[in-house]
């Protein structure tokens, strides 16, 4: 029996480099998965997934700053499957730019996706579970970022900071409802993100060999490195985790 047996999960952000191997390793684990990400996002690896698991993963396409796409994505659960046990809020974006240069459109867009979008889901999803009213799980993607100073990343970290808070608040507001949030806090990971923040330098491969050396590990974290991580927060077996803010970050936070 898998660790996620039967429970309806919510993934967002589901066709990024984290997102496709939670869709994978929670499905593997025997939930019910109901994905998500953006219209046009590359799904080919969420199709494989939905092969080798047949009926387990219900893909829906939305934009989690729109109001309908957010609730569409809950209808989602309900319909093809009757319930909620667990959301990874886990879409994101990362805006890489100075301080003194970071605009007014770039910390709106942040913040928008980043934090409003994801306090205005795990509400809704919250409101579906408090009815269910049984032991629930709501795990979100922050950053290590939002836990120390990156330079030139005041705005996302602003922003993942805000995600780790609310993981915080949140897990206060719903305890008499046996709903546990708990936030993730990955160092630098090997995924298509920050492959681009790296785009626009022309010295990208020092910075990727900086990037490595600031981890004690001496590399990036690896997409299922975070995940192991997301499942034990979503399953029983962390049923006295609850509030916390977990670093998976091969050591980068702890010098
Ligand atoms: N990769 C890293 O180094 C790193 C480190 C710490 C935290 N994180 C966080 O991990 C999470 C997953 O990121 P990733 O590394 O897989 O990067 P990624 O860029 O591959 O995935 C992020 C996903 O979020 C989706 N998304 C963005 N805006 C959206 C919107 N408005 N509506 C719906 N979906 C939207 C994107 O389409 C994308 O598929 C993010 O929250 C990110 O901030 C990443």
């Amino acid at each position: 029996m898998g660790r996620l047996e039967n429970k309806v999960c919510i993934i967002t952000g589901a066709a990024g480099g984290q997102g496709q191997v939670a869709v994978e390793l929670f499905a593997a684990e025997g939930a019910k998965v109901v994905a998500t990400d953006l219209p046009g996002k590359a799904t080919e690896a969420i199709n494989d997934t939905m092969q080798k698991y047949p009926g387990k993963v219900r893909y829906v396409r939305g934009d989690v700053t729109s109001t309908p796409d957010l609730n569409q994505i809950i209808k989602t659960a309900t319909d093809r499957f009757g319930r909620i046990d667990v959301l990874f809020n886990n879409h994101g974006v990362m805006v890489g730019s100075p301080l003194l240069e970071t605009t007014e459109e770039e910390i709106d867009h942040v913040l928008n996706i980043n934090v409003r979008a994801s306090f205005l889901l795990c509400q809704r999803v919250a409101h579906h579970m408090v009815e269910q009213g049984d032991g629930l799980s709501i795990i979100l993607n922050s950053s290590v970022g939002g836990l120390v100073g990156f330079p030139d990343m005041a705005a996302y970290g602003a922003s993942k900071a805000g995600v780790a808070q609310l993981a915080r608040s949140m897990a206060n507001d719903l305890k008499e409802h046996q709903i546990r949030v708990n936030a993730v806090a990955p160092g630098a990971i090997d995924t298509p993100m920050p492959h681009k923040y790296l785009e626009k330098f022309e010295d990208r491969e020092e910075i990727w060999a900086a990037m490595e050396k600031a981890h004690l590990t001496g590399r990036l974290g690896r997409p299922e490195e975070v995940v192991w991580l997301v499942i034990f927060l979503a399953s029983d077996e962390a049923s006295f985790m609850n509030g916390a803010v977990v670093a998976v970050d091969g050591g980068y936070s702890c010098v």
